[in-house]
């Protein structure tokens, strides 16, 4: 998983969309502390970045050096590669600096379907503030951009699912099948997520660059399958209206939201 995202780390850095700022307001009113938060799968760390704008300061880890790499530095965001050797007491130094019930607000973004899932819930209940402390973990999967276009990325999403793997399944459902073993807060629970979108502007270079970003794309290239050959390229450039078109594009969002 980690070697996954190793190699498309720059790519992922130019193509993939920050979220609403609306989002991060929305979820820092839900906690009454405001000291800690930490940014799990944080990539190169756009999350992480906007988080400091309403917490102290923000831890992000991810299990990819290189994602790291290619991160947004920014004086309150300490970023902490996290392998999966690392035990989870060594967690709790990294992320708490030795202490449990630290932690106001856990964001994952576009991430928590790659996690080991009760392994990472165990810690989320060892680190979050109690009382108090939020889990936020969110995702996108369709692009939306126009009546002509969408069919043909639908049809790109669709030949990539046998290049998928087998978590991506949470994500292609909008995390409604996602384990969230965590108490409402009105907005989303178990099985029943809310939807969001996220609005971007896009150029036709970013959208290559995005659709390259996919990890089936890495899957299936590995196996000698191109998704993304001259044909593929020529029929998104039709549909998108042309080369140096920039676009009004939105995706489908959704999130889960809970407390202990
Ligand atoms: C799709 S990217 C999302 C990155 C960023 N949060 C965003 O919103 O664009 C998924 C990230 O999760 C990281 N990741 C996957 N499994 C992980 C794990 N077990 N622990 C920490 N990070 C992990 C990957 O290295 C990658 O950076």
């Amino acid at each position: 998983m980690a070697g996954l995202y190793d190699k498309q780390a720059e790519e992922y850095a130019e193509a993939r969309p920050t979220y609403p700022k609306e989002w991060y307001s929305m979820l820092a009113g839900l906690t009454p502390q405001h000291s800690l938060a930490w940014d799990v799968g944080t990539g190169n760390g756009q999350a992480a970045q906007d988080l400091t704008e309403h917490y102290e300061q923000v831890v992000a880890s991810d299990i990819s050096e290189s994602q790291l790499k290619h991160a947004f530095q920014h004086p309150r965001v300490r970023y902490i590669h996290t392998p999966m050797s690392i035990s989870d007491d060594e967690m709790v130094n990294l992320i708490g600096g030795g202490h449990e019930n630290t932690v106001d607000l856990v964001t994952v973004a576009t991430a928590v379907h790659w996690f080991d899932l009760p392994k990472f819930y165990s810690l989320v209940r060892r680190l979050l503030r109690k009382p108090g402390g939020i889990i936020a973990v969110w995702g996108y999967y369709k692009l939306l951009v126009s009546p002509d276009f969408d069919p043909v990325y639908n049809h790109f999403l669709e030949k990539s699912i046998p290049f998928q793997k087998p978590n991506v399944i949470y994500a292609r459902e909008n995390y409604r099948t996602l384990p969230f073993p965590f108490e409402s807060v009105g907005l989303s629970h178990e099985g029943e997520p809310m939807t969001l979108e996220i609005p971007d502007e896009m150029s036709f270079q970013g959208l290559v660059s995005m659709l390259k970003s996919h990890s089936a794309v890495t899957i299936a290239k590995d196996q000698g399958v191109d998704l993304l050959s001259e044909e593929v390229i020529k029929e998104f450039q039709r549909v998108w209206g042309g080369h140096d078109l920039v676009r009004s594009v939105k995706y489908d969002a959704f999130m889960l939201v809970g407390k202990l």
